[in-house]
C-alpha cells in the first residue's frame, strides 16, 4: 500500500521503517525537503538527526508534507501536536480528502518545560480539531499513548497490554486494526473507545505517561487494564 507519514521525527522514523520493513511504499513528510536533510544536529532527546537515519533507509522517501498526503492511499499524522493543523493544512486539504489519517499526535506543550502540558483538553482534544478541520478525512487516532519503538514492537513490554483506537469511521477504524496487527498488536488489546470524542481520553493519559516516564526511566511500558468478574 502507499502510505504518507506527516512528520520526520522519532514517530515518522519508527513508523515509516516498520511499513518499509512490512512491504509498503512510503513517503516521509517535512517542511522542508533539504534543510532536514542539511540538518545534522541530535534532536531534542540528544538522538542522532533525521538525515541520518534517512541514510540508512533504501526504501522510504522523503518529501514535502504534500508530496506525502499525494502519495498516500493512507496517511499518519506524526507531527508535533501544537503544529499538526498547519502541518496539515500544508500537505493540501485536497490531497488528504477521502482517505484515512491515522492520527497518532498529543497536543502536548513543552515551552515552559517538563512535565508538558495539554495544549486542548477535557472538551475538546487535537483529534477532534484535526477532524473538525478536515471533515472530508476519517480520523483515526490511535497509538498516541505508547512510545515510538512500542508502536512498531509491542513486545518490548512483556504480557498482555493495551492500545486505543478511536474515530468516526468503523471501516476506516477496522482497516486501521488490521494495520496495526502487522505491526505485532493482538486484536484482543486494542480497546475501540468509540467515536473521535474519545481522543480526549487517550490525549488526557498523557500527563500521567510523562510522569510515569520520569519515574520509570524507560519508555518501554504501557497501560494493561484489567477486568474484574
Ligand atoms: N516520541 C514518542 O515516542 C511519541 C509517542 C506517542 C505520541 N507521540 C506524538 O507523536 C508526534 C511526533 O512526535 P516526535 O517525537 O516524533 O516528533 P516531534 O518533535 O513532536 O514532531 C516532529 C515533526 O513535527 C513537525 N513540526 C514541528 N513544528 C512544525 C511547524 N511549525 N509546522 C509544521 N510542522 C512542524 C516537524 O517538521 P520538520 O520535519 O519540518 O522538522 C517534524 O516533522 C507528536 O505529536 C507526539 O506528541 C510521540
Amino acid at each position: 500500500m502507499n502510505i504518507g507519514i506527516f512528520g520526520t521525527g522519532m514517530v515518522g522514523q519508527a513508523i515509516a521503517g516498520k511499513l518499509a520493513e512490512l512491504g509498503h511504499s512510503v513517503v516521509i513528510g517535512t517542511r522542508d525537503v533539504e534543510a532536514t536533510l542539511a540538518n545534522t544536529s541530535p534532536n531534542a532527546y540528544g538522538l542522532p538527526p533525521f538525515s541520518a537515519w534517512y541514510k540508512q533507509q533504501t526504501k522510504v522517501k522523503l518529501g514535502t508534507f504534500a508530496d506525502a498526503a499525494v502519495h498516500g492511499e493512507v496517511l499518519v499524522n506524526c507531527s508535533s501536536g501544537v503544529a499538526s493543523l498547519d502541518a496539515l493544512k500544508s500537505a493540501g486539504e485536497k490531497n488528504l480528502n477521502g482517505k484515512i489519517l491515522i492520527d497518532i499526535s498529543n497536543p502536548l506543550d513543552f515551552s515552559k518545560g517538563f512535565p508538558p502540558t495539554l495544549t486542548v483538553c477535557n472538551t475538546d482534544s487535537l483529534g477532534e480539531q484535526i477532524q473538525r478541520a478536515f471533515p472530508e478525512i476519517k480520523v483515526v487516532k490511535t497509538l498516541n499513548t505508547v512510545n515510538a519503538m512500542v508502536m512498531v514492537n509491542p513486545s518490548l513490554v512483556p504480557g498482555d497490554h493495551n492500545l486505543f483506537i478511536c474515530g468516526n469511521d468503523s471501516d476506516a477504524k477496522d482497516s486501521v486494526v488490521k494495520l496495526l496487527k502487522t505491526f505485532g498488536w493482538k486484536e484482543v488489546n486494542i480497546f475501540d473507545l468509540g467515536d473521535i470524542t474519545n481522543a480526549r481520553a487517550t490525549e488526557m493519559l498523557l500527563p500521567i505517561w510523562v510522569r510515569l516516564y520520569g519515574k520509570l526511566q524507560t519508555p518501554f511500558f504501557n497501560f494493561n487494564v484489567v477486568v474484574g468478574k
